[in-house]
């Protein structure tokens, strides 16, 4: 993006509008240009936007194992580890290509273990494995283990009589290398999600996801304890971050084996001797600059409008009013305020439409994890932003929605909506056929 008058001015437009007490227009949302290059929603001074674009070419740098010549900044990957560069995963913040069908899970469908507790405890992962399943390893080791994916297809009919069909998802971990996991140890498998919008979505005020002062009430607040203090954790599927840099820190030690300014040490467990004993690429592997650069990147990655068609095509229906009267807006919030630093200094109030309310909600046993011994485990899931939904529909040839990349449309990500958004889910399939279509067709001009 190239810095403009034209943002600021929008920005400080924004600020007048809400001293006047009008509704000031959603904020965050671009036309992505070159899908290699996203744009910022934002203007930057000079050095946030040179530190962005440092955090830009780390996120697609893959790293080197320890020692690389010539590689000092980048080198300490793995030795376990999931894929060497977020881009692996992540391709340019924008989406997530999940699995296609049956076989190996793709590199960007990441196997989370976690042993149960309170949903509000530090994370403990398998005693053998740790937080995370390394599929892949620099050579002088193995990987940790395999996954593998089956799906058994699911049939069904609306209420007037048109079929569905769902994918049913079944995971093989096989090769594990130090033997089998915990019984009680928690599979998590998890896509990677886009990451557009995030820092607006790190700009909510916490007030506003408690609830406190209004109406909402429905889930919960996503807490996590550190140390003797409780925090308000946002991102992941399961809002098990507390914070942009949280998760960055997560990612680089646990996916990627590198120690990180945020997370000092890398996801080997102590029956992990080869993995202990790799030599490092230093302490800790990323340096503050790299691992702030990252942070500066996604911080400010613009939310991508709609195609012009599928706006256009939406337009006119009433697919905002199916939207509310379904039920659906009771989770996915059609705004939310943020409060921002302003260029100049000082905050500036916006209001943004990523239709989430960044709380928890439990959606039925179908959606929820099983442990190594098979038995679900109630799960309870942040609900997904809606916003950039469009660019992704009219990108992907096979769309892969909810955490595991199950629902291959829009259509299937709503039948899979069961628990808390059951009532919200049956009056969807109880519409006309021609209302769906309006509510589908409005969700893809989001
Ligand atoms: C091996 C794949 C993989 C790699 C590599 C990876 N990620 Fe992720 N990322 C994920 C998955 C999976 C999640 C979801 C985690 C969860 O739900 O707990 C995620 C979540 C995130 C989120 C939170 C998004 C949200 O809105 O909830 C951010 C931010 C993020 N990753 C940034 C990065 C950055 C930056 C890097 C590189 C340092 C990176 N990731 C590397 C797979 C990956
Ligand atoms: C009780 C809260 C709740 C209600 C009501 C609800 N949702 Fe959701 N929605 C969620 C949660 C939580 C997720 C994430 C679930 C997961 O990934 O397993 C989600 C995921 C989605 C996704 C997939 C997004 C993605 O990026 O993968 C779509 C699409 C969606 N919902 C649309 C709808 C529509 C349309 C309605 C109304 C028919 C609706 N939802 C009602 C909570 C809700």
């Amino acid at each position: 993006m190239k810095p403009g008058g034209q943002r600021l001015l929008a920005l400080c437009l924004c600020c007048a509008a809400t001293a006047a007490g009008a509704t000031p227009p959603p904020l965050g949302v671009e036309v992505f240009v070159n899908s290699r290059d996203p744009p910022f929603f934002r203007m930057l001074d000079p050095a946030k936007l040179a530190r962005a674009r440092l955090g830009h070419a780390v996120f697609n740098t893959p790293f080197v194992p320890a020692g690389t010549p010539g590689a000092a900044r980048i080198d300490g990957l793995g030795p376990l580890f999931n894929a060497p560069s977020c881009d692996e995963c992540h391709n340019e913040g924008a989406d997530a290509r999940g699995p296609r069908g049956d076989g190996p899970a793709p590199q960007n469908l990441v196997v989370q273990l976690q042993l149960p507790g309170p949903p509000d405890a530090p994370l403990a992962g398998d005693p053998r494995y740790g937080q995370e399943l390394n599929t892949a390893s620099l050579p002088s080791l193995r990987p940790e283990g395999s996954v593998t994916i089956r799906y058994q297809t699911l049939h069904g009919r609306y209420p007037d009589g048109t079929p569905w069909e769902l994918r049913d998802p079944q995971y093989l971990l096989s090769n594990l290398r130090y033997g089998p996991l915990a019984a009680h140890t928690i599979i998590k498998p998890r896509l990677a999600p886009p990451l557009f919008g995030d820092g607006l979505l790190e700009a909510v005020p916490a007030t506003v996801i408690l609830g406190e002062g209004s109406s909402v009430t429905a889930g919960l607040p996503a807490w996590r304890w550190i140390g003797t203090h409780r925090e308000l954790a946002r991102f992941g599927w399961q809002a098990t971050a507390l914070s942009i840099r949280d998760q960055i820190g997560k990612a680089m030690a646990f996916e990627m084996g590198l120690t990180n300014p945020a997370y000092p040490h890398d996801d080997c467990t102590s029956v992990e001797r080869d993995c202990r004993a790799a030599p490092n690429g230093g302490t800790p592997e990323v340096s503050a600059q790299l691992f702030d650069a990252v942070i500066e990147f996604v911080r400010w990655l613009a939310v991508p409008a709609a195609p012009a068609a599928a706006v256009a095509a939406a337009a006119h229906g009433q697919g905002a009013e199916l939207f509310r009267q379904v039920g659906c807006a009771a989770c996915h919030r059609p705004q939310l305020p943020v409060v921002l630093s302003a260029p100049g200094g000082g905050h500036v109030s916006a209001v943004i439409s990523p239709y989430t309310d960044l709380r928890l909600h439990d959606l039925g046993p179908d959606l929820a994890d099983r442990d190594a011994s098979g038995e679900r485990v109630r799960s309870l899931w942040r609900t997904a932003p809606l916003w950039g939904l469009g660019y992704r529909v009219g990108r992907e040839q096979q769309l892969t929605l909810l955490h595991d990349g199950r629902a291959r449309s829009l259509e299937e990500a709503i039948l899979w909506h069961d628990g808390e958004a059951r009532n919200a889910r049956l009056a969807f399939e109880n519409l006309p056929a021609k209302q769906r279509r309006v509510l589908l067709g409005w969700l893809a001009a989001r």
